[in-house]
């Protein structure tokens, strides 16, 4: 599954050219019986089954660069945001396990601080997909990978807002044009409409970043409007 669509497009034009790098460990080469398996049944019995303590330790033991903190993808885990991301693009490194079956031995977690984090409330098969999504989302913020340094900026989450709508040529589709104000060549007022388009965005769609974002805006002086 590595590096997957993380070898395309920018973020592989960056792990080409060493801008970051990726090690993978397989888990299964950690087991410790001749049919390599890395699960057993629950204690206390119940469907499904959990990965051994031991042989994710071993796998874990095994990463040769373990800078940076160890986060386990899990629907239990904290939910995975820009913040958290911007955090990670900042660490020397990070190591994801990803898991399979019903979980992983607390145990393990427990003993090697391991953060759990959540890329969405929704169930995947595995810690993979969710892996790739957040090296993504953490790989583009890694200085000379964007192309155009700004647009990391500029983009809605950064301050706490969805995106504005975006508008290209032609200037008339189908008889639907693009805002006058965006073909006005006035710098201020493009700025302002976008401004007031992202809040009125956000303030439909997500109330809880709404919240968040006026609660900011009236704790920084000179934010307000
Ligand atoms: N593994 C399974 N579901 C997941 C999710 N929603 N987030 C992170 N890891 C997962």
């Amino acid at each position: 599954m590595f590096p997957g669509s993380l070898g395309q497009s920018l973020a592989g034009r960056a792990l080409r050219s060493g801008l970051w790098s990726l090690e993978t460990v397989d888990i299964r080469d950690f087991a410790r019986d001749k049919h390599r398996s890395v699960d057993d049944t629950p204690s206390g019995g119940g469907a499904g089954m959990v990965m051994r303590p031991d042989v994710v330790d071993a796998a874990l033991a095994s990463v040769e660069d373990r800078s940076g903190p160890v986060l386990y993808l899990s629907p239990r885990g904290r939910l995975l945001d820009q913040d958290f991301v911007r955090g990670l693009a900042g660490e020397p490194g990070v190591t994801l396990l990803c898991g399979r079956y019903e979980g992983v031995d607390q145990r393990v977690l427990e003993a090697r601080n391991v953060v759990e984090v959540s890329v969405g409330d929704y169930v995947l098969s595995g810690g993979e997909p969710a892996a790739l999504v957040l090296m993504d989302a953490v790989v583009r913020l890694l200085p000379g990978v964007m192309g155009n340094d700004d647009s990391g900026l500029e983009e809605s989450f950064e301050q706490g807002l969805l995106e504005y709508p975006l508008y290209t040529r032609p200037s008339d589709w189908q008889g639907r044009e693009v805002p006058e104000v965006l073909t006005s060549g006035h710098h201020d007022n493009i700025r302002l409409w976008r401004l007031a388009q992202a809040e009125e965005i956000t303030e439909a769609r997500r109330p809880d970043l709404w919240a968040r974002y006026l609660k900011r805006r009236n704790e920084v002086p000179g934010k307000g409007r």
